[in-house]
């Protein structure tokens, strides 16, 4: 079932939280369907685990013919691995950072990208939907090189794809987040380990806040709703240190552990005897 984030007579800003079934074995990932007037944009639609209900889900909406965009924060595989689908099915133009432009298309079958990638410079820029527009915001290196968050001017959304994520289950993903103290524990081991660095954090959170925003809509757990819950969640942003700020000399040892292919763990390296 879609969560409508906005709505209003022309344009609806809809979340689809639990397309992946909860084995456990991928992780719970977010799915996006713009729509301004009788135009569509996807943001983010994951891998081919999430494909066919999003099909059905945006096809109640408008015609899948009519769908213009299917937009790509990044290039990892919960982001674009179905993407041979949604060339096959619709006449959308990729929109994705040039760094990846030339990678995405090893997500397709050969020809099925020719002339429908619509390559974002560094910089980012306007990208017009229906009546109304998208920014395509700078946000590299959170998490990867070239990164991409989408504003939308109308319902005052910023989806920031794998910033202000957390693990979470489909069905509590559809509970926004007004209270960031009680939600931090569940954001920060990934922020230490996926984003990048707290300088990067700084630069993003300094173009972040001059940003009109109601809502913060991360591809994966809850939204963040709300002047205050924002606010904290730049502030704590603004403060981690993660990536390579964390590293040091101790990540990179000659390997001791082994890997167990049966057991598929790793064993710790055995004491030497007589040592
Ligand atoms: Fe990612
Ligand atoms: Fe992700």
């Amino acid at each position: 079932m879609a969560l409508e984030l906005y709505r209003d007579k022309n344009h609806s800003c809809l979340m689809f939280t639990d397309l992946i079934e909860e084995d456990g074995q991928a992780v719970q990932a977010n799915q996006f369907l713009i729509v301004d007037d009788d135009t569509g944009a996807i943001i983010d639609p994951g891998g081919n685990l999430a494909f066919n209900e999003l099909f059905m889900g945006m096809s109640k909406h408008f015609p899948p013919s009519k769908l213009a965009y299917v937009i790509a924060s990044h290039a990892d595989p919960d982001i674009i691995a179905s993407l041979d689908r949604w060339m096959s099915t619709t006449q959308a133009s990729l929109v994705i950072s040039r760094v990846w432009e030339r990678f995405a298309p090893h997500f397709t079958k050969v020809g099925k990208t020719e002339n429908r990638v619509i390559g974002v410079p560094d910089s980012g820029g306007h990208l017009p939907l229906g009546r109304h527009e998208l920014v395509l915001l700078p946000a590299h290196f959170m998490h990867s090189e070239g990164n991409f968050h989408f504003y939308d001017p109308v319902s005052r959304i910023l989806f920031t794809g794998d910033l202000g994520v957390s693990m979470m289950s489909g069905a509590e993903s559809r509970i926004p987040v007004t209270d960031l103290a009680a939600h931090i524990p569940r954001m920060e081991g990934f922020h230490r380990r996926y984003m990048v660095s707290n300088k990067i954090l700084r630069l993003w959170v300094r173009m972040a806040r001059q940003l009109d925003i109601a809502m913060l809509v991360p591809q994966h757990g809850a939204p963040i709703l709300g002047k205050k819950a924002i606010a904290e969640f730049l502030d704590w942003i603004e403060n981690l240190m993660c990536g390579i700020d964390l590293f040091d000399d101790r990540a990179y040892q000659y390997p001791s552990a082994h890997i167990d292919p049966v057991s598929r763990q790793l064993r710790p390296a055995l004491r030497a005897v007589n040592a």
